[in-house]
């Protein structure tokens, strides 16, 4: 199997927020448009984000762009809720009581009509209440993301400890091995898809 593949499907990065939390996502599609415009999102069950969208009727989408701050992806997208507040260092703006990313390319808000799960991951389906573009320039793609996720996250290999990084997300592991039994925190893959910087 070629996960690879996967990255081939076109997908942006966001950062979803609701009440009092948030995580960068990628696995976003519009399922509607026109009279009643659904937007789906898929957030893993063992996020904070999860939890709290269970107890939440709306959520918010903010598109990044090509030129995001990279502290944006690594905020949201490596760290949870439950040990750091994400907001504490990253520019929001307020919207109807959700906190949205200033340097993103605009939001979108939905309110939850549905949600479907399985044994990893919800599905939620939101409706489109509002939307708004900040700036109309190009999206980040995941696959962009992806080619470019060392360079953007400024891996370092300092303290002659060497990094391990996940080519699923990112994510980097510092050691001399990858133990076997290692998975990524963020999703969840083997020692197999680490690559040593
Ligand atoms: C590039 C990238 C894409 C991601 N895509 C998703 C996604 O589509 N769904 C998801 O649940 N988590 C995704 N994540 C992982 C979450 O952002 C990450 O697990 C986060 O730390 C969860 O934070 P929380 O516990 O505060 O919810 C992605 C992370 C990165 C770096």
């Amino acid at each position: 199997m070629n996960t690879k593949i996967l990255q081939k499907i076109t997908q942006g990065m966001y950062v979803l927020t609701t009440d009092n939390g948030g995580c960068v996502v990628d696995a976003v599609s519009q399922v509607s448009g026109s009279d009643n415009p659904l937007i789906a999102v898929s957030v893993m069950k063992k996020n904070y984000t999860n939890e709290i969208l269970k107890n939440n009727t709306k959520f918010c989408l903010s598109v990044l762009g090509m030129d995001v701050n990279p502290e944006i992806i690594k905020t949201f997208g490596f760290n949870s809720m439950r040990d750091l507040d994400k907001f504490q260092n990253i520019e929001t703006n307020n919207v109807d009581g959700l906190k949205v990313i200033k340097d993103s390319l605009g939001y979108m808000e939905c309110e939850i009509v549905d949600s479907i799960d399985n044994d990893t991951h919800t599905l939620f389906i939101g409706r489109l209440i509002n939307s708004v573009l900040y700036q109309d320039s190009d999206a980040m793609s995941y696959q962009y993301y992806q080619e470019h996720k060392d360079d953007l996250l400024k891996i370092k290999t300092n303290n002659n400890q060497t990094a391990w990084i996940c080519t699923l997300c990112g994510y980097v592991y510092y050691g001399e091995e990858v133990p076997n039994d290692f998975k990524c925190p963020i999703c969840g893959a083997g020692k197999e898809v680490f690559r040593k910087k």
